[in-house]
């Protein structure tokens, strides 16, 4: 495909809402804080928007100690960042809504169908999600056209692609104002087709899931695979430490979309993330996952 033409901005995008201020919610907003942007931060909680914001602080401090920005750019950029529980409030006048809220396709159809009622008629908007359909969420709004997914890896602030997901009645007009938002942002978008997983997710699925059977059969022990995989590969991570930084509870939604709507038994969610999730254990922002965590959240 040639995109030499996409990325010119039709729209000039100032101000932008970040819905979720979790894991990725709270990075997202950093990133585009960052790079100029108003960002309202909205949760459904004071202490779910205090916690994003007091990570974005720890974040930003610890690029003033290693002096890679100033502690006045830090503060520019945290000042930009407006952290809020009203809804009506965080989305009043922006371009662009980011959702980054909880993995079900449901809560997050519901969220859609009072932002299509409270926003500028000519607002974006762009979900996070891992796995759900973005035709499936654009279609419970009467703005398809401008509906779109914009799929960030764990942590925003570090990685730098972002998949850029279509779906048949995405207006060219919203993916070139897309490419163009994620290009200032300083990222690299890739664009895809809708469907479960997208590209990335996809992929790593299948990786995550043999890891996680491995464990469930007796092969190993967590640490085991995961050290397996660093020292014969150089990987930075194995499947069980990035299932905790992603969530037990995410990963799990994510797996479940997979199986049931690609059919393949590759995607069945291994019993041992099931049980995790049944019991509260959802990685590093519980605290305890496949493995335990210091003060995490
Ligand atoms: N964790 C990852 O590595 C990762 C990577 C890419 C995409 N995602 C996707 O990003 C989204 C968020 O995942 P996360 O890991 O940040 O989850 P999280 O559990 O860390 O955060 C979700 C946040 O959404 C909030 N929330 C729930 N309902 C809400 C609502 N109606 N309005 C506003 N906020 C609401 C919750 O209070 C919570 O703070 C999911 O769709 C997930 O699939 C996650």
């Amino acid at each position: 495909m040639n995109f030499e033409n996409i990325g010119g901005m039709k729209m000039e995008v100032k101000k932008i809402a970040v819905l979720g201020a979790g894991i990725m919610g709270h990075g997202i907003a950093q990133v585009c804080a960052q790079a100029g942007y108003q960002v309202n931060l909205r949760d459904t909680k004071d202490e779910f928007v205090e916690t994003g914001i007091s990570k974005i602080r720890k974040f930003l401090g610890g690029s003033v100690e290693r002096q890679r920005m100033t502690q006045a750019e830090a503060d520019a950029i945290l000042g930009r960042i407006k952290g809020m529980t009203d809804l009506k409030e965080a989305v009043k006048d922006v371009d662009i809504v980011i959702e980054a809220i909880v993995e079900d396709i449901n809560i997050k159809k519901g969220v859609y169908k009072e932002l299509d009622q409270i926003c500028r008629p000519d607002t974006i908007f762009a979900s996070n999600t891992s796995a759900q359909s973005i035709t499936e969420m654009a279609m419970a709004t009467k703005r398809p056209d401008k509906f779109i997914g914009m799929h960030w890896f764990n942590p925003p602030q570090l990685m730098r692609g972002i998949e850029v997901i279509t779906h048949d009645k995405t207006s060219k007009e919203t993916l070139d104002i897309m490419v163009g938002l994620c290009k200032k942002l300083g990222k690299e978008p890739g664009i895809c087709k809708d469907s479960p997983g997208f590209i990335v997710n996809r992929l790593i699925q299948i990786w995550y899931n043999e890891g996680l059977n491995m464990f469930d059969e007796g092969i190993a022990e967590p640490q085991d695979i995961d050290t397996a995989l660093k020292v014969a590969y150089n990987f930075r991570m194995g499947p069980f430490e990035l299932r905790d930084m992603v969530g037990l509870d995410v990963a799990l939604a994510s797996t479940g979309t997979q199986y049931r709507e690609l059919m393949r038994e590759q995607f069945r969610p291994p019993r041992c993330l099931i049980m995790k999730v049944k019991a509260g254990d959802l990685g590093r922002k519980t605290g305890r996952g496949f493995y335990e965590y210091k003060s995490e959240r």
